[in-house]
């Protein structure tokens, strides 16, 4: 592992803040340095939440200059571009083509996939933090239309099972790209092979996925981006339970916001109904939730930290609760790791400590897990977590994920959404 010296919670802050200032570029902060040169979507929303309790009002722009990026559809797509650094990163924006598609916003080249709906979220973090109430209260107000056209998208173009739940439509939506829960519909891909210039850290994905993946991407352009072809042919569609479960979450607090926005809470506390009961009619087996491939018709089999999501819903039984808090703290999870949380369960064959989500920990899973537990009470394993993800970035720095046998670094460096989330837990004082 790398050595380095021990770093107290003010040198800590400070090394955050200068990652954050370094990757902001006008009103995005961008992941990382060289390896992400645009704003991604559900990394901006992490670094709205941890900049809320700080600056309102960057905090705000972030989100505003992600959702500039917003689709007609409602859609908010997973990449936004810096036309400047267009080609800077595969696939750019001449693959997607967003700006042939009448739905797209002008100007704004943007990829043609969502990322998980964190938005209400982070906008409601920073609302619930803010010191300056006019100046939240305002943002929220902006902000609102825009999450109800995300959240209307979702329950109409992707509920592709008919259940209540959106589907993702491509791995590159989960937000956890290399998952082992891919790989079976991805192995069920015709196997293609492309040149193109790789951008991604080596181990990343397996060389024949990844170019599935971009074959995925390709057929859902050339299909204009169509709501019927997702419906009837095309060949990915899955359930995810952290996709879902961020919905729900957010969804929930929507419904606290819709009043300062002068609309009815009534809709958005419904739909987070009708997503609990989609995730407990077809994601719950076997004491964990499940990804459900709507192609086969199969549930996976891989249990990973995307299993957890459902726990940020508040109204979740308590006896689900329960089993998953089991499986949590058991050696499938953290009991056998050093640090929180292995992305995949160690005991699942597909298990990799050192290669991005089939194992390394990351700081966005262990917040939003950190979250879940702090919705259900569990205050025990608040302070595990969040004490275990500050000796992670205290000892290996502010990289993309963790080894979570030894801590040791993985990924890109000075990734922001590791930076910006060590503010939120800094400030939430969890220090060792
Ligand atoms: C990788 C991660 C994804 C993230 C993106 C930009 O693709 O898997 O979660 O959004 O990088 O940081």
């Amino acid at each position: 592992m790398e050595a380095r010296p021990a770093v107290d919670d003010a040198a800590l802050g400070r090394g955050a803040w200068s990652v954050l200032d370094a990757n902001r570029t006008g009103s995005a902060t961008v992941p990382a340095p060289g390896l992400y040169p645009h704003q991604w979507n559900w990394d901006s929303t992490f670094v709205a939440i941890g900049l809320a309790r700080w600056d309102t009002r960057r905090a705000g722009a972030e989100l505003l200059g992600l959702l500039a990026g917003q689709w007609r559809t409602g859609m908010v797509p997973h990449i936004v571009f810096r036309p400047a650094r267009a080609e800077a990163y595969f696939p750019g924006p001449s693959v997607w083509r967003s700006q042939e598609n009448p739905a797209s916003p002008n100007g704004t080249p943007t990829s043609g996939l969502t990322q998980p709906p964190l938005h209400a979220l982070a906008a409601w973090w920073v609302w619930r933090h803010a010191a300056d109430r006019e100046e939240a209260a305002a943002l929220v107000r902006r902000l609102y239309p825009m999450l109800v056209a995300q959240h209307a998208y979702l329950a109409t173009t992707r509920d592709l099972g008919g259940g209540g739940l959106a589907a993702i439509v491509h791995p590159w939506e989960s937000g956890m790209d290399d998952s082992p829960v891919w790989d079976a519909p991805v192995g069920a891909l015709p196997a293609v092979r492309y040149a193109y210039r790789r951008e991604e850290p080596p181990g990343c994905h397996s060389d024949s996925h990844q170019d599935r993946y971009v074959w995925l991407a390709l057929r859902y352009r050339d299909s204009g981006y169509d709501a019927a072809y997702l419906r009837d042919d095309h060949p990915f569609a899955v359930e995810d339970p952290m996709f879902n479960g961020i919905w729900l979450a957010s969804c929930q607090v929507l419904a606290e916001l819709a009043p300062l926005a002068g609309a009815d809470p009534g809709p958005h506390l419904e739909a987070a109904e009708r997503i609990r009961a989609g995730l407990l009619e077809r994601l719950w087996s076997d004491g964990v939730f499940r990804a459900r491939d709507l192609r086969s018709g199969r549930l996976s089999p891989v249990s990973t930290v995307g299993c957890f999501g459902p726990m940020l819903d508040p109204g979740l039984p308590a006896d689900r609760v329960e089993k998953l808090v089991g499986v949590l703290e058991s050696p499938r999870f953290m009991g056998a790791a050093g640090y929180p949380v292995p992305s995949c369960e160690i005991r699942a064959p597909q298990f990799d400590r050192s290669r991005y989500w089939r194992g390394p920990s990351w700081v966005n899973a262990n917040w939003l897990l950190r979250l879940a537990l702090a919705v259900h009470g569990r205050t025990d394993l608040v302070r595990l977590l969040g004490a275990g993800t500050l000796r992670l970035v205290r000892q290996a720095g502010f990289r993309e994920c963790f080894d979570p046998f030894d801590g040791s670094g993985r990924g890109s460096g000075d990734f922001s959404c590791s930076a910006a989330l060590t503010l939120d837990l800094l400030a939430d004082n969890v220090g060792e």
